[in-house]
């Protein structure tokens, strides 16, 4: 007797690890599917990058008992929604930390040094005769760091900045006196930390409070020798702001690993300076940190459908 599987909303296709702990469990049905007749038979999504989760959507999903993402940043779904309708959302901080730090930091590394653009030169026909005037970077070590969001992933970040020989200050929405014990880090007004610090790196979540928390006031407000790091969520930035700014090399550089939109459309007129480093939502792409946040995701969305506890639910 053929027993059927569970449903499962995703915006497909997910990746090899997710599929391989999916398949024999669940039904993965496209995204289109909440559109179509057969749409209340859909008993749990699965999400993962930016495909919105909304009140509409669960209107017409009554089925859902659960809800998880493959990820720790819950931006795309609306947790009110969810939990009026009583159904757990889950998702996978901790484990990725680590991986999203060291990204980071290699972004703060190509940028201050000008890895990227050295690269292309290297590859390139006018790379003739080593000329040692050329690619001049910014330092990296004893320089200052700002961290804006002293949270797992920016505790990560300020660990890796110490080796550095760095000084750390940070922005959060309260001080975290903890940090500051066991890190040597200092709290400073976001102002305070804009015109001080060489490198910003932004580690918030994207949250009504931090949409748009670098617009054109803020990035005057830096270093011209300041790069600024984001591997948060592009609408933390002002992307229109950020352009101008780059293009009038009001500031050193900046690396992005995420955009908004996502990918941002071919002719952007980030994509055309040379100023300005860009990775594809890269901060937890290693194999090891993609297969944890793969099981966990997926423990997630099982233990939901059961009925029980998610290892972490928000
Ligand atoms: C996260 O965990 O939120 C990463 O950005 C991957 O989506």
């Amino acid at each position: 007797m053929s027993v059927s599987r569970p449903r499962v909303l995703a915006d497909l296709p997910v990746g090899p690890a997710v599929l391989q702990l999916l398949n024999d469990r669940v039904e993965l049905v496209p995204w289109s599917a909440a559109q179509e007749p057969g749409a209340a038979g859909i008993t749990a999504i699965y999400t993962y990058g930016h495909p919105v989760v909304n009140g509409e959507l669960l209107d017409r999903l009554p089925g859902v008992r659960s809800i998880s993402n493959f990820g720790v940043g819950v931006d795309h779904i609306d947790l009110k929604a969810a939990a009026a309708r009583n159904i757990p959302v889950g998702n996978t901080p901790g484990i990725l930390d680590g991986a999203t730090a060291d990204m980071g930091f290699a972004l703060l590394l190509a940028a201050g040094r000008r890895l990227v653009e050295g690269d292309r030169f290297a590859r390139g026909p006018e790379f003739l005769k080593y000329d040692p005037s050329r690619y001049l970077g910014r330092e990296i070590h004893h320089a200052t760091l700002g961290i804006i969001g002293m949270g797992r992933i920016g505790m990560q970040v300020a660990r890796r900045a110490a080796g550095f020989d760095m000084t750390v200050i940070y922005h959060n929405r309260q001080p975290r006196p903890e940090a500051e014990q066991t890190l040597g880090v200092r709290y400073a007004s976001l102002e305070e930390l804009l015109k001080t610090a060489d490198y910003v790196i932004l580690t918030v979540p994207l949250s009504p409070a931090t949409r748009g928390l670098i617009g054109r006031a803020e990035l005057a407000l830096m270093k011209p020798t300041a790069s600024l790091i984001n591997i948060a969520r592009g609408a933390v930035i002002d992307q229109d702001a950020l352009a101008e700014c780059l293009q009038a090399r009001r500031i050193h550089a900046a690396a992005l690993d995420v955009t908004d939109p996502e990918p941002l459309p071919r002719d952007h007129p980030l994509l055309k300076l040379d100023n300005v480093i860009i990775t594809p939502h890269l901060g937890s792409a290693t194999e090891q940190t993609r297969q944890r946040m793969a099981e966990m995701s997926v423990s997630n969305l099982i233990a939901g459908l059961a009925g029980e506890p998610m290892i972490f639910v928000q």
